[in-house]
């Protein structure tokens, strides 16, 4: 019994340990596993996850165009957590715990030896979005319609400004009802 209480313990010691080195940060209690943990604590406060640029996947990007015509004014680059995109492909939804990462920039315009071209400039801030399928927080404005829903400013990737996800995202996501309020047409890898 001491023998198999030991190697319990120290198998867990070596879980936690993975867990920390393989996403940075970790929120034990938080209702969520693995990289989904990492941005949603037990109260369901999200934040930007750490590294989604290198350990998340490119879902695709949008360009705002400038309001004189002239290149863009904005771009938004998406990402999305490791293996929901072949998830998406496979079952045409964003399993539980899909964590979405929206990068706005202001665009920069320049002449280049392609035409007139516009690239990330400074980074504004960060849309994110985590699938819920189980309501898991359901006295918490920012969660609901089977997502939780944050904005966050440059500054500050782990405090959300948000408060009310149904004024401040819902209304402008209303197009995208029907693919689960999300612009999945912009995105190639989605598509099989
Ligand atoms: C002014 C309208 C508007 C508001 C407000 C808005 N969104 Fe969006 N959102 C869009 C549009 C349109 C797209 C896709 C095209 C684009 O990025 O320009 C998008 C894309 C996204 C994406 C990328 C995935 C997708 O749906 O394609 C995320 C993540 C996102 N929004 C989260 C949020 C969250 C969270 C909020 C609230 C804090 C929010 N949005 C508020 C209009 C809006």
């Amino acid at each position: 019994m001491r023998v198999v209480g030991a190697v319990g313990v120290a198998l867990a010691g070596v879980s936690v340990i993975g867990a920390v080195t393989a996403y940075g940060q970790i929120d034990a209690r938080s209702q969520y596993r693995g990289t989904t943990a990492a941005v949603v604590d037990d109260k369901g406060n999200l934040r930007v996850p750490a590294n989604y640029r290198t350990s998340y996947q490119m879902l695709g990007s949008w360009a705002v165009a400038a309001d004189d015509g002239r290149g863009s004014k904005e771009m938004h680059v998406v990402y999305a957590s490791p293996g929901s995109m072949a998830a998406y492909r496979k079952n045409g939804n964003f399993p539980d715990g899909t964590v979405l990462v929206k990068e706005v920039f202001k665009a920069s315009t320049r002449d280049m030896t392609t035409g007139t071209v516009s690239s990330a400039g400074t980074l504004a801030g960060w849309f994110v979005m985590v699938k819920d399928n189980v309501g898991r927080f359901p006295g918490n404005k920012l969660w609901g319609e089977g997502w939780g829903w944050s904005w966050f400013d440059a500054a500050n990737s782990a405090r959300t400004t948000s408060k009310d996800f149904r004024t401040e995202c819902l209304v402008c996501h209303i197009p995208a009802k029907a693919t689960d309020w999300i612009y999945v047409f912009g995105y190639p890898g989605l598509k099989k």
